[in-house]
């Protein structure tokens, strides 16, 4: 891993050059992991487990005593700086030894509160020529593009949670609640390797299912109705996301005519798919053809999102995005069809844009339904 830090690291001063920065701030822990490899949890948002400190020839990781063995050990690159009083409180000390005149930081993750802090500790410290430069996605647009031993890691993510999934459906049986399943699949994908959920599964039955993003319910799940499974784990760092929708029973007609119209719409976006072409191209692809069906207008969410060291996370395949797709982004492909008081259908696979087109990630692809009886 130290070797593909370093590339990383040297592609990432390349770009602080390009901006005009001599020292940037990283703060966003998924940022933080990419370009040092230390796992530092923030816990909660106004937390933090500490930050890098990039310059053209020094790389510094400010953290406190709760973090500083695990730093050393974990990211042997960086020279480990423990503060005792709190970051904003250390960092006059550390822009004067890295000899600082213009900070970048990460305008999404520094508070306000925080930002004020820091400024005032500058200018109270006698370093008010430090000037800290606001900036967007510098780390996040390098982490859009995955190297392969990334698109290994998202792929045995997206193993297990596939694996547990198949293994577990056939015992699946009506009058089990969706907290009951939801429970037992987080247990048996724990048990399979998981080091976490990539977020709290959804397991959405009957009307349940036409919300998008469902919580899970006491509800129990019921002959007649479509079950719709939205989960994912993180495993070494790295987050898959799939969905599936189920019947249970012998499907009826209207399930059947949403499942298959939801199904060709995903298939027609990935095969669609190749480098150059915008997130709005995509999407289009498949709410052209759900919009041609008497279903049109019930596809209410974007197509798709990159997945990466965040579950969420650029570029997006959605009407409201020009993002240009690149050879080794991973994206989600997931329409959807929602008919409040009936249920929905969603099925999502993750695919990998290489130079000819898509590459499906997923083993299982989703053109049978799961009929349970
Ligand atoms: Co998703």
């Amino acid at each position: 891993m130290g070797n593909l830090i370093e590339k990383r690291i040297e592609i990432f001063r390349k770009n602080l050059e390009k901006n005009n920065l001599d020292t940037f701030m990283v703060l966003v822990e998924q940022n933080r992991y990419y370009l040092s490899g230390y796992t530092g949890e923030d816990t909660q948002f106004d937390e933090t487990a500490g930050a890098l400190f990039i310059k053209p020839d020094q790389l510094v990781l400010a953290t406190d005593s709760r973090f500083d063995l695990q730093a050393k050990h974990e990211s042997p690159l960086y020279e480990v700086i423990t503060y005792k009083k709190g970051l904003e409180k250390e960092i006059p000390t550390i822009a004067q030894k890295l000899n600082t005149k213009r900070m970048g930081f990460e305008s999404i993750r520094l508070s306000f509160l925080q930002y004020q802090k820091i400024r005032k500790e500058l200018d109270e410290q006698s370093q008010p020529d430090v000037k800290l430069m606001a900036t967007e996605n510098m780390v996040e647009n390098m982490r859009m593009i995955k190297e392969e031993s990334e698109i290994d890691a998202l792929k045995n993510a997206l193993k297990i949670a596939e694996d547990v999934f198949y293994e577990f459906i056939p015992h699946l049986k009506a009058g089990m609640t969706e907290k009951e399943i939801s429970w037992w699949m987080e247990k048996q994908l724990r048990e399979a390797g998981a080091d976490a959920l990539s977020f709290p599964s959804i397991v959405a039955s009957g009307p349940n299912s036409a919300l998008p993003h469902a919580i899970v319910s006491d509800r129990k799940i019921k002959e007649g109705e479509p079950v719709l499974f939205d989960w994912g784990v993180k495993l070494k760092g790295y987050c898959s996301d799939i969905s599936r929708t189920i019947f249970l029973g012998t499907p009826d007609h209207t399930f059947r005519k949403i499942f298959q119209t939801v199904y060709d719409a995903q298939q027609k976006a990935i095969e669609a798919i190749r480098p150059g072409m915008t997130g709005k191209q995509v999407d289009q692809v498949a709410r052209e053809h759900i919009d041609g069906t008497e279903f049109k207008g019930k596809f209410a969410h974007g197509l798709g999102h990159g997945t990466g060291l965040a579950v969420h996370e650029n570029p997006r395949l959605s009407p409201l995005r020009e993002d240009l797709l690149e050879p080794g982004m991973v994206v989600t492909v997931e329409p959807g069809i929602y008919i409040p008081g009936w249920g929905g259908v969603r099925l999502e696979n993750m695919v990998v844009v290489r130079d000819y087109g898509a590459e499906v990630l997923n083993k299982t692809d989703a053109s049978k339904f799961e009929v349970l009886d």
